[in-house]
């Protein structure tokens, strides 16, 4: 008797172990969390400073989609007149063989008076933020790396300007389908920026962008689209879903 118990019971606790491993540890291990290269506050440039989605976000005139902004973009208020100057009083303090970055580990006051005075936020996050994207990038005239939550493989054909006109009332009104990618919330509530659509929701009301839940196998986003979701707003749209109109 005890004995068929003493079966039962290991196999029963492995199995829920099993289960647990599966569903709650698993998971977690196949996501890593990156940060964006700098903290950038959508709210801090769309609030704060009113910029409209196409000062940084905008069509080029061949049709093509910038994507995200350059220095160019930021320049007009993040302007480094004379880089090699700043560059120059900031090796003065990390000294020749120091790394431009060491600079950000100190307090703001023991920092060149070139580099302070071109940082415009007041919080202290902010300007943290700030002195970030100056040090790493602007004076050393580099482009940030951002990190596109939406990346698709190379031999995915995706197009800003065809998406361009959808709107929110217009999916509703033909009933499609956008469970997985749009909650039922977010659908009823609708909203001016049709980017929600498809990405992020609301992260231009954000401080901080979120994390990127990165795939340690695929290297993608967690979030990125699956071509299954394509394809049924193609199809409940009334869109031919031939693989060309999407792969190369
Ligand atoms: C000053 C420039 C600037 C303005 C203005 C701006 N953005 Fe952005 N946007 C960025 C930068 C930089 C990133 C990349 C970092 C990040 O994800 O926060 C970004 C990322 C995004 C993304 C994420 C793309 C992805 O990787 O999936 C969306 C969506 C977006 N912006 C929407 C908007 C909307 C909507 C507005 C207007 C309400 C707006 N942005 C205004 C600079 C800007
Ligand atoms: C229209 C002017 C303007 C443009 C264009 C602009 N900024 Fe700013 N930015 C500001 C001002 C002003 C502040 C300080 C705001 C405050 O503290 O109220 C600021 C603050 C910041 C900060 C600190 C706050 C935060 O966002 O975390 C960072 C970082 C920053 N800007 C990066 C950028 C980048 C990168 C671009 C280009 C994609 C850009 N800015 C384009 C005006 C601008
Ligand atoms: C129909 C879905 C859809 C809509 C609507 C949409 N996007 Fe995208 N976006 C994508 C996809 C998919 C990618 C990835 C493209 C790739 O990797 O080839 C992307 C990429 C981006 C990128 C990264 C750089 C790039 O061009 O690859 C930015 C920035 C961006 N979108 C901003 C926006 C903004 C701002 C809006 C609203 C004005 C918007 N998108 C509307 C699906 C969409
Ligand atoms: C919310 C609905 C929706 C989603 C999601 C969507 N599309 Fe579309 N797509 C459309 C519609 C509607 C059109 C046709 C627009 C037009 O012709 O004015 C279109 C057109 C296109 C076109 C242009 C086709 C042509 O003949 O010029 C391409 C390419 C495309 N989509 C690729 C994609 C890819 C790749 C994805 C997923 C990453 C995607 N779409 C996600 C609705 C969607
Ligand atoms: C509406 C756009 C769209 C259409 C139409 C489409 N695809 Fe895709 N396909 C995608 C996107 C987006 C991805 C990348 C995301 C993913 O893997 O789900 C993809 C990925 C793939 C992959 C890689 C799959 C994987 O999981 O690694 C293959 C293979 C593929 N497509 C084949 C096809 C074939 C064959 C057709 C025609 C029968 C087709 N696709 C039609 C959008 C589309």
């Amino acid at each position: 008797m005890s004995g068929r118990c003493g079966g039962v019971l290991p196999f029963f606790l492995g199995f829920l172990l099993a289960c647990i491993v599966g569903w709650a540890v698993f998971p977690p291990l196949l996501y890593t969390d990156v940060e964006q290269p700098v903290r950038f506050s959508h709210k801090v440039h769309v609030e704060g400073q009113e910029m409209e989605c196409d000062s940084c976000h905008f069509f080029r005139d061949d049709g093509s989609y910038a994507g995200f902004p350059t220095n160019e973009q930021c320049a007009e208020c993040h302007a480094v007149d004379e880089p090699e100057a700043v560059v120059e009083a900031v090796r003065g303090v990390v000294g020749e063989d120091g790394k431009l970055e060491d600079i950000l580990k100190l307090p703001v006051d023991e920092m060149p008076e070139e580099l302070t005075e071109l940082v415009q936020s007041g919080d202290e996050a902010d300007v943290k933020a700030e002195l970030d994207y100056l040090v790493k990038y602007a004076i050393q005239g580099k482009e940030v790396p951002w990190l596109n939550y939406q990346a698709q493989p190379d031999n995915v054909l995706f197009s800003h300007k065809a998406h361009e006109g959808l709107t929110f009332e217009m999916l509703k009104e033909k009933h499609v389908d956008l469970s997985g990618i749009v909650d039922d919330a977010v659908m009823e509530q609708g909203g001016d920026y049709n980017c929600n659509l498809c990405h992020l929701k609301d992260i231009e009301k954000t401080d901080t962008p979120p994390a990127f839940q990165r795939n340690v196998l695929t290297t993608y986003s967690k979030i990125t689209m699956k071509m299954w979701q394509c394809e049924r707003c193609h199809a409940q749209m009334g869109q031919v879903n031939a693989c060309y109109v999407c792969h190369k």
